[in-house]
């Protein structure tokens, strides 16, 4: 199996919530252990939106990687990276926006809903409609095999995917090329060869992705093999020219249950979030002043935990006999909402407190976390040149 590459970045435009933590940070956490990761700080996407208010992007970036690294987002398993700090996305973007057509931007989905749902700000800009090619750019620049991104940003994959397509389509076309692959092929060795001809045959005749799998597997596995000729039997497989670009998945996020305060989705627009370095004292007022069944309005009044947030909080933290307690305690009015409420905060700030202690590190020690950093962009970039070689040799920009 060809090694997977995971990408993905957040847009520094506040502090991190519990939110942000069980659905976004969780995943990435758990994924670094699993794949080769890069996580960014996407700051020219918070341009995007933020032009205006630049302060906030600027107080947030070293922030929002504090709370990673708070988090558990480990430096040794994972590259950590600020955009702006890696140049050549620019470079991508301007080299890619060459051969995207504008009805394809003009038509991501949430161009449009963006801009109905931020009203106060003027997003007709070039930057804004720009926006998912600048992303295409991030992800293909590292040749990114899996993108871990909630639900609304799928689309946004999609269209990495067929910028890629166009890419590898126009300028994987060398001349010659056919005879180019099948010289790779004979570079294979006899046995090799046959069979990554087979394979080749039974994917095109029957669509059989078990054979591509297996081919693609082949070639990764083979040494000695040059870029060039790795790109020609990859593309070889498919059809078409070298593949020079990467076409990368989605990985769907799983959602969230943590709830916000008044019950719905936790989140920054919603006024309602518990932030990763809300201090013990708020974090305990606000789990206080949630709202509850509004059935309950005396201590003797049953309730029904289905019609309470309160109870959501219980899901994410409490185990059966807990929730037992809640459930008939609530019902039979046998236990008050405050008492209801104390284990949950007392699980929000025995989750928090070890991030808090982490984050109080390092927020103590700017130098270690911009070395942090440092180190992340100068891996980054190091990918991200060796891509951009290909693509201006592919465009026709390599002079010498
Ligand atoms: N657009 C993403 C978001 O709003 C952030 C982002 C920018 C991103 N570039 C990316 C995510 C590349 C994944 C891969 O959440
Ligand atoms: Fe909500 Fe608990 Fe009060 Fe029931 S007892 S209304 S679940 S806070």
């Amino acid at each position: 199996m060809a090694v997977e590459r995971v990408l993905s970045g957040m847009r520094p435009t506040g502090s991190l919530h519990l939110g942000h933590y069980h659905g976004v940070l969780k995943n990435w956490i758990k994924l670094q252990h699993e794949y080769e990761c890069l996580f960014f700080v996407a700051d020219w996407h918070a341009l995007t939106t933020h032009y205006d208010t630049p302060h906030i992007i600027e107080e947030n970036v070293w922030e929002m990687v504090i709370d990673w690294l708070a988090a558990g987002v480990d430096p040794a398993n994972a590259t950590i990276f600020i955009q702006s700090r890696v140049p050549e996305h620019a470079e991508l973007h301007t080299l890619l926006s060459m051969i995207t057509p504008l009805g394809w931007l003009e038509r991501v989905p949430t161009y449009k809903d963006q801009q109905e749902k931020l009203s106060s700000k003027d997003l007709s800009t070039y930057g804004f409609l720009g926006y998912p090619l600048l992303q295409s750019a991030d992800i293909l620049i590292y040749k990114a095999t899996l993108v871990p991104v909630g639900e609304d940003q799928v689309p946004h994959i999609e269209f990495t995917r067929e910028i890629a397509r166009r890419f590898n389509h126009i300028y994987g076309r060398e001349p010659g090329f056919e005879e180019k692959a099948a010289a790779a092929i004979r570079k294979l060795g006899s046995k090799r060869g046959a069979l990554y001809e087979e394979l080749r045959t039974r994917y095109q005749e029957t669509g059989d992705d078990e054979a591509l799998e297996a081919a693609r597997a082949l070639i990764e596995e083979q040494q000695g093999l040059s870029l060039g000729d790795r790109e020609r039997l990859l593309g070889f497989l498919e059809g078409g020219g070298k593949m020079i670009l990467v076409e990368p998945e989605a990985r769907l996020t799983p959602a969230s249950r943590m709830p916000g305060l008044d019950g719905q989705k936790m989140s920054k627009s919603y006024n309602n979030t518990i932030a990763l370095r809300e201090s013990p004292d708020a974090v305990a007022k606000k789990i206080k002043t949630m709202p509850t069944d509004p059935a309950r309005i005396r201590r003797t009044d049953p309730g029904d935990p289905l019609r309470c947030p309160v109870w959501q909080l219980h899901t994410v933290y409490s185990d059966d006999q807990r929730r037992d307690w809640v459930q008939q305690g609530c019902k039979g009015a046998t236990i008050g909402c405050l008492e209801c409420k104390q284990p949950g905060i007392d699980a929000v700030l025995a989750e928090l407190q070890p991030i808090q202690e982490r984050a109080a590190q390092y927020a103590q020690d700017p130098t270690l976390v911009k070395n942090i950093v440092a180190d992340g962009c100068e891996k980054a970039r190091k990918l991200a040149r060796e891509t951009m070689r290909e693509v201006r040799e592919a465009m026709g920009l390599a002079y010498s």
